[in-house]
């Protein structure tokens, strides 16, 4: 069971906007037994880390010349016994338990594979089920913390594994405590309640309307699947063709004031009630109609499918990414007055 560590490691294939970056040590734990050893040796070396999923949702803008963690930790079931004692869920609802190395959309086809349902409308996010709980990965009218149950967590700066309900996790829009504690938590394992009783969520009209025009007047869970991935299809640059890290900017969250401001100007602006006197508005549009949809500098660019998506177009680094995203940024605040707040994590450099 001894681990294995790579030096001077490329991480080009460890990032979905595949930026030919390195890792000074890369580590790809396959068991929690060989957490508490590697962090160790890590703090004694002050060596500083960084714990990576599949690097869908990352934007490495330097190497890093720390110890890269990769988990690796397999396995999907239900699960009966909480070690905490708590009651497992009751009626139809079943509890599912995913080690965090797991495939984020082969995770959800195993769920709907076996008749529980709750995930369906995540479909084909790409990513792993450890790295889903950081950013509360959402889409199509779903959030993971509208179905999560726990997060099971190595503390890498103190040693120990902890264990968070869903109401200790902090969730937020596109936020967690494990994003605001980054280098503090490797999540290990998460828990999922699921119901057997169908419930399909259909409060995003582009999802109602795509089943509308595929002649499906009662939805099944498994129709709501196929249609998120049909949009996801037609309206994403697909990963596997031109590499990206989906949204790169959260739509962000203004006062209802602002809003009604540049709506005034601006009569289309799409925008939802965010609470407490504020709005969201969505960053495709402010960027969209900045006239960056499509814009590119060398191979980095702006996708022309969908305006909040950086690409690489090719062999751009991950400094030309940077300073596109940058340029985004200043853009869009000059013309609306809005600050944009990148959703993937940015390394500029270790130590
Ligand atoms: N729009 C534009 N130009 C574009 C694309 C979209 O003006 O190029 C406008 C559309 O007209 C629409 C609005 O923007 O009114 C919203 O677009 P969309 O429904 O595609 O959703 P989004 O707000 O841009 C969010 C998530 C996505 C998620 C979709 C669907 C964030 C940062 N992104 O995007 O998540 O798939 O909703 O629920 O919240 C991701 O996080 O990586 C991601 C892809």
């Amino acid at each position: 069971m001894s681990l294995q560590l790579h030096y001077g490691a490329s991480l080009a294939a460890l990032n979905t906007l595949r930026v030919p970056a390195w890792a000074g040590l890369l580590a790809q734990p396959d068991a929690i037994e060989q957490l508490p050893d590697l962090f160790a040796a890590a703090r004694a070396q002050k060596l500083p880390w960084l714990v990576i999923g599949e690097g869908s949702n990352l934007l490495l803008a330097a190497d890093f010349e720390g110890l890269v963690v990769q988990p690796r930790l397999l396995g999907i079931r239900l699960a009966m016994n909480d070690p905490a004692g708590h009651a497992p869920p009751a009626g139809d609802r079943v509890r599912v338990r995913a080690g965090a190395g797991e495939n984020w959309h082969r995770f959800v086809q195993w769920t709907l594979d076996r008749g529980l349902f709750g995930l369906e409308n995540l479909a084909l996010i790409p990513g792993s089920v450890g790295a889903a709980p950081v950013q509360n990965i959402g889409a199509y009218g779903v959030e993971l913390s509208d179905h999560l149950a726990a997060v099971e967590a190595f503390d890498c700066q103190h040693g120990g594994s902890h264990r968070f309900s869903a109401a200790d996790c902090g969730f937020g829009y596109r936020d967690s405590r494990f994003k605001r504690e980054p280098d503090r938590w490797l999540i290990t394992a998460v828990e999922f309640d699921l119901s057997r009783s169908p419930a399909p969520v259909l409060a995003y009209a582009g999802l109602r309307e795509e089943l509308a025009a595929g002649g499906i007047g009662d939805p099944q869970p498994a129709d709501v699947f196929d249609a998120v991935c049909a949009i996801r299809r037609r309206k994403l640059p697909d990963p596997a063709q031109v590499a990206n890290a989906g949204s790169f900017f959260k739509n962000p969250i203004v006062p209802e004031l602002q809003a009604a401001f540049i709506a005034d100007h601006h009569p289309d602006l799409p925008m939802w009630p965010a609470g407490e006197g504020r709005n969201k508005l969505s960053a495709a549009w402010l960027i969209e109609r900045s006239g960056l949809k499509g814009h590119r500098v060398g191979d980095a660019g702006i996708s022309e499918r969908h305006a909040l998506v950086m690409v690489n177009h090719g062999s751009a680094s991950g400094e030309e990414l940077l300073a596109l995203a940058r340029h985004v940024q200043d853009t869009v605040e000059a013309r609306f007055g809005v600050a944009l707040e990148p959703e993937p994590r940015i390394i500029t450099g270790a130590g």
